[in-house]
């Protein structure tokens, strides 16, 4: 029997990967544990060859002895890509399939509250999307609704750029001359987003990996696109159950186009539509 020494190489990387991942997690609170080993070990590669460290145990060293390096370490395990409207053809899917529907079920509830969550929502771009999707669709009836759209990361760096809510022209560069227009004002090189929208969107920190708890509830849609995909099968279950819970009912999810809902949802959700996977937890009246 031969000696299988790939096989070890690859168990004791892994086994040196979980060891820092936990404590990472035991000195921070930061829970990659359940993140796809393939990015992870990508990412930390590019803060290994910026501290200039050849092994996990030398990053730990560096990482002790220089503790704002965490932030960056966090910061670079987070993907934050996004951008204004990033898949059109499902806020188009979204207004066709899930606001008339959520409208007209509204208007007969007291207080006609809509409550909307972009999780994972990066430096804002989903869910001012969302702020100026209600804007357009409900026009001047706007007025006749109570709406929060609840906006939340991991990366505080992110979420405070979000508040800001200044883009670039390169950031914007997808929207039209007339959304430009109506929901932006310029502002040094680029562009600031107007008050009325900015009033609609709640920012805040929440971890997704969290789930014991929910921050929110009787949420009536929830935004929870490209953030699923960087996690392990277990935790993208344990995630979408807080988010069932999370939901109203009628209520909506929305996953990214390349995201797909996990065993624990089957039968549970009603897929409204498969190419940009909008689901509908069902129940309430007149729906
Ligand atoms: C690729 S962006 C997606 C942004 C937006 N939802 C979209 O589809 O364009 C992924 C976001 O997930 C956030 N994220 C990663 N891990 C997270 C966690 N544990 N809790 C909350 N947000 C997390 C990142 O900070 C990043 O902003």
């Amino acid at each position: 029997m031969g000696f299988d020494i790939e096989n070890m190489v690859v168990k004791n990387e892994t086994t040196a990967l979980d060891s820092f991942l936990e404590q990472v997690y035991r000195d921070t609170g930061y829970d990659f544990r359940e993140y796809k080993r393939g990015t992870l070990t990508r990412r930390l590669e590019r803060r290994f060859r910026a501290t200039g460290v050849k092994t996990y145990l030398d990053y730990i060293e560096f990482l002790d002895a220089h503790p704002e390096e965490y932030q960056k370490l966090a910061d670079d395990l987070t993907i934050k890509v996004s951008g204004s409207f990033r898949s059109p053809y499902t806020f188009q899917q979204v207004t066709r399939l899930v606001l008339p529907e959520l409208m007209s079920f509204k208007r007969n509830q007291e207080g006609r509250r809509l409550k909307f969550w972009s999780i994972a929502c990066a430096r804002g771009e989903e869910p001012y999307s969302i702020a100026i999707l209600l804007a357009e669709f409900l026009g001047n009836r706007q007025q006749h609704f109570n709406i929060s759209i609840y906006a939340t990361d991991i990366s505080r760096q992110a979420l405070q750029e979000a508040q800001a809510g200044i883009y670039s022209s390169k950031d914007i560069e997808s929207l039209t001359p007339t959304v430009l227009e109506n929901y932006f004002t310029r502002y040094d090189k680029g562009y600031v987003v107007n008050s009325n929208i900015k009033q609609m969107v709640n920012f805040s920190y929440f971890d997704l990996t969290s789930t014991i708890r929910q921050p929110f509830m009787d949420v009536d849609c929830i935004f929870c696109c490209n953030a699923l995909i960087y996690l392990q099968k277990a935790l993208q279950e344990r995630v979408l159950g807080m988010l069932y819970d999370s939901l109203a009912a009628p209520g909506y999810l929305v996953l990214g186009e390349v995201e797909t809902l996990t065993n624990n949802l089957n039968g549970k959700l009603e897929c409204l539509d498969a190419r940009t996977k909008i689901y509908k937890k069902n129940g309430g009246d007149n729906v």
